[in-house]
């Protein structure tokens, strides 16, 4: 048996082929385009290991994906390819359109094509699990109910619109077709491997730089925290146990306005690496709002706990420790992924 895991080299997706091969020795074929977010240093402990195999390539490239998945033979496709940060869909809609839309049409028509040729067995085992976000069901008020999975979708951001696309595509293609789908719309995550263009790791190299902490409008917004490898061992729980053609929203009941997930980073910080210049809150400056910037996500994680017994195993205190640990503990790393496209990006979005 092997899964074939797109977008692999992201930050999720990176944690959770580690998580995998932590867990168990079902070989995993890794296939993704290292746009400016994907890293294959994110997979060095990897290099050597049998069973595990990089294919530099494009989800858009249906030829490639049926050479892959008539090669390989997976039992599952688990895709994390996406282009995925709000602000870039901002900035440059059309990357989202093609990858998160056209990309997963592709990845749906090649699967499509090869699960249809399976015998028996093999066709009923089969799984195309869709790795989506909690943001395509829009904001909530202060008061409303968290999204569970009978929620309206009403994305707002190009990056969420897009998101949503590809989700309708996959119940789609599992109504129509038979194709079977699990699709999962998890919160935000946070922890090691984290491009620094988001916020929890933004904040923390830029602190540990001493520049400026960019907190958007009043750092009210509220995100729904999970740590990286509790969606990683959720995604594991659905793809044992879900129900073919299901959704399952899952969250860490975490729910923060940025202002306090930025107070937690500089207290401990200042905890585990004080700088003689003061406290890093001195750093906290706040700038212009995103536009259409959402206000609040929360998840309702009842189902997944419910049906599959899943739960997350940190809790942010614990989460958030780790997270700011393995930042002071991987410079290089850090370095390495500030290019000069990521300086350029920075210069462009925060020059206001
Ligand atoms: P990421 O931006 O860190 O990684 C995306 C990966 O996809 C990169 O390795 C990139 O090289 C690859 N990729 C992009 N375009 C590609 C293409 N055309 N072909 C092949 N590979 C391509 O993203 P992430 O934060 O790891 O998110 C992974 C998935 O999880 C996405 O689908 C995202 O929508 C979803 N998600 C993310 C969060 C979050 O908080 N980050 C929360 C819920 C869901
Ligand atoms: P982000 O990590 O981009 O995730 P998303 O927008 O997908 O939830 O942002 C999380 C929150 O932090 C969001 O409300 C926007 C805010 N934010 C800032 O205040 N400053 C920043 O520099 C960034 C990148 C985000």
């Amino acid at each position: 048996m092997t899964i074939l895991v797109t977008g692999g080299a992201g930050f999720i997706g990176s944690n959770f082929v580690l998580d995998w091969l932590r867990a168990s020795d079902e070989p995993v074929v890794t296939l993704d385009a290292l746009t400016y977010a994907g890293n294959l240093e994110n997979l060095a402990s990897l290099d050597g290991d049998a069973r595990h195999s990089f294919v530099k390539g494009d989800i858009c490239d249906g030829a490639l994906v049926a050479k892959l998945l008539a090669e390989h033979r997976p039992r599952a496709l688990v895709h994390f390819a996406a282009e995925s940060h709000v602000d870039r869909s901002i900035s440059g809609p059309g990357a989202f359109m093609r990858t998160n839309i056209e990309g997963t049409y592709t990845l749906l028509e090649a699967a499509r094509a090869y699960w249809s040729e399976l015998d028996g067995a093999a066709k009923a085992a089969f799984r195309f699990h869709h790795v989506s976000t909690d943001e395509v069901y829009g904001s909530l008020g202060a008061d409303d109910a968290p999204f569970d999975e009978t929620k309206t979708y009403e994305p707002n951001s190009p990056y969420s619109a897009s998101k949503a696309a590809s989700d309708h595509l996959v119940r789609a293609w599992h109504h129509t077709y038979g194709l079977p789908v699990l699709t999962t719309n998890c919160s935000n995550n946070y922890g090691p491997l984290h491009f620094p263009e988001k916020l929890i790791p933004l904040m923390i190299v830029n602190a540990l730089a001493g520049k400026p902490l960019p907190i958007y409008g009043d750092g009210q917004n509220v995100r729904d925290w999970l740590y990286v490898t509790d969606h990683a061992s959720a995604i594991r729980a659905v793809l044992a146990g879900g129900q073919v053609g299901e959704v399952y929203n899952i969250g860490g009941w975490n729910e923060m306005t940025n202002l306090d997930i930025v107070h937690t980073v500089c207290a401990l910080l200042d905890e585990l690496r004080p700088d003689p210049a003061g406290s890093y809150k001195r750093l906290i400056t706040y700038v212009k709002d995103r536009p259409g910037h959402d206000r609040r996500y929360a998840i309702d994680a009842r189902k997944i706990e419910r049906e599959l017994g899943w739960r997350p195993a940190e809790t942010f205190a614990t989460g958030i420790r780790k997270t700011v640990q393995w930042y002071l503990a991987n410079p290089d790393w850090v370095s390495r992924v500030q290019s000069g496209a990521y300086r350029d990006w920075v210069a462009q979005q925060y020059s206001a």
